[in-house]
């Protein structure tokens, strides 16, 4: 009974990470027709992540919806001369509500480390921007049965320097490295088991409280035909979506597959 009032209590998110997908004018589009078939609904919220270029066409196309926008990255500097960075306060007067930060393709191409993202995840809260912070193992991680340490560690150096109060405005997304953009997706099973694993870090750390309430987010490969039954499971808030969130059917028919509780 505690359990269900606990689960209902988050509200899901199906948030869609588009990557270095779409321009100002796609982005319009696309937010226009989002906007068409979408309804509210207290199971979840939606939010879009575009390119920066793309953030005020999206905030324009999305204003008086409840549908949230965020960036995909940030600098770890309010402002200062860092050649092509964005500073979170940037997004959040853009009209951005969240950010994305540790994304597995920042660390790998752009070699962010944990501290990095600590330090972003840090300033990005003390601003008023809400961190969706992703952790994830590769493939030789899972396979050395290191998937735990691995997401232990990023969980340790993202929130390094957030206090409570800071944790509990974060959300989470574990993406499996080995299912980003490959079709291969985690088995509900081997998703929640992780989840799980997360949520008692955030216990451990932050307190029963905070680890029930903080929203964590599954991301590798979910579409329409996997979404339901990784929805249902017990500790995934959500979903971080890459490709089929580019395609407003499969968008919305995402977010319509979450279980009603
Ligand atoms: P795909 O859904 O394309 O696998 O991407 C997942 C992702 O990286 C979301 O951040």
């Amino acid at each position: 009974m505690e359990d269900q009032r606990r689960m209902s209590a988050r509200r899901k998110i199906i948030a869609g990470n588009w990557k270095m997908f779409k321009d100002a004018r796609e982005t319009s589009i696309f937010c226009e027709s989002l906007r068409a078939v979408y309804k509210p609904d207290p199971r979840f919220e939606m939010v879009v992540c575009p390119p920066f270029t793309s953030i005020s066409a999206a905030v324009y196309a999305l204003a008086g919806t409840d549908i949230a926008v965020g960036g995909q990255n940030c600098g770890w500097e309010t402002e200062g001369a860092f050649t092509g960075e964005v500073s979170p306060r940037m997004l959040l007067t853009s009209g951005c509500k969240y950010v994305i930060l540790g994304h597995s393709e920042r660390r790998q191409y752009f070699s962010e480390s944990d501290q990095l993202i600590g330090k972003k995840v840090q300033l990005a809260l003390s601003l008023g921007l809400l961190p969706i912070v992703c952790l994830g193992e590769k493939i030789d991680e899972r396979e050395a049965g290191k998937t735990e340490e691995v997401v232990g560690r990023q969980f340790d150096g993202a929130f390094h320097s957030v206090d409570r109060t800071g944790f509990d405005k974060c959300v989470i997304a574990y993406e499996p490295v080995w299912a980003i953009g490959t079709g291969k997706t985690a088995t509900p099973e081997m998703a929640e088991e992780v989840h799980r694993f997360i949520r008692g870090r955030s216990a451990s750390r932050f307190g029963a409280e905070s680890a029930s309430e903080i929203r964590i987010l599954y991301g590798g490969s979910m579409k329409p035909t996997n979404s339901g039954e990784l929805l249902a499971e017990a500790d995934i808030d959500g979903g971080l979506i890459g490709g089929a969130s580019l395609d407003v059917g499969s968008f919305v028919e995402i977010a319509a597959s979450a279980p009603r509780r």
